[in-house]
């Protein structure tokens, strides 16, 4: 017999800059639906302020960013102590600063602990379950439907996020 598994998914939360009210309504998802697995599609945190378009990066004020943006996310983490962290284009400014740097990011501590967050990274962007790829979407190209776009592609179900206003479950 086959156990149904009921995957609820967050994308694009962009902290510190989550909608105040997107919190109070993951606990109702969550109460409401049960999910037996959770997946964040990417773009957890925004890290604005290690942009390759920020001009002035600066040290004080990404510390203050990355402090208002763990008070969201201990929110989240408190509401899903389990989940998978598919890395979105954002989470990826961590590395590429580094890399810019000349640090390289492999001197990083890792962003899990960078950013209080347990949950389980896939840093490559996607998440196979069950034959459903989940992914972040920034490597898509932008379409009317980009999410049905890559799922006649993949000939798979896919779940996309990124295009924010944009994104939908396609096959
Ligand atoms: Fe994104």
């Amino acid at each position: 017999m086959k156990t149904e598994e009921r995957i609820l998914i967050i994308g694009d939360t962009h902290c510190p800059a989550m909608h105040p009210r997107y919190t109070a309504f993951l606990r109702d998802c969550r109460n409401e639906l049960v999910p037996t697995r959770v997946v964040h599609i990417g773009d957890l945190l925004d890290f604005r302020e290690i942009s390759r378009f920020q001009q002035n990066p600066n040290r004080e004020l990404f510390r203050a960013e990355l402090r208002r943006a763990r008070r969201q996310v201990e929110a989240l983490v408190d509401l899903f102590p389990r989940a998978d962290w598919v890395l979105g284009n954002h989470e990826l400014r961590y590395y590429k600063a580094a890399e810019r740097s000349g640090l390289g990011s492999e001197c990083l501590q890792p962003i899990s602990v960078l950013t209080g967050v347990p949950w389980r990274t896939h840093r490559s962007g996607k998440l196979l379950i069950r034959g459903i790829e989940f992914h972040h979407g920034d490597q898509v190209r932008s379409s009317a439907f980009p999410a049905a776009a890559l799922a006649a592609a993949r000939g798979r179900h896919v779940v996309l996020g990124h295009h924010h206003s944009k994104a939908a479950a396609g096959k």
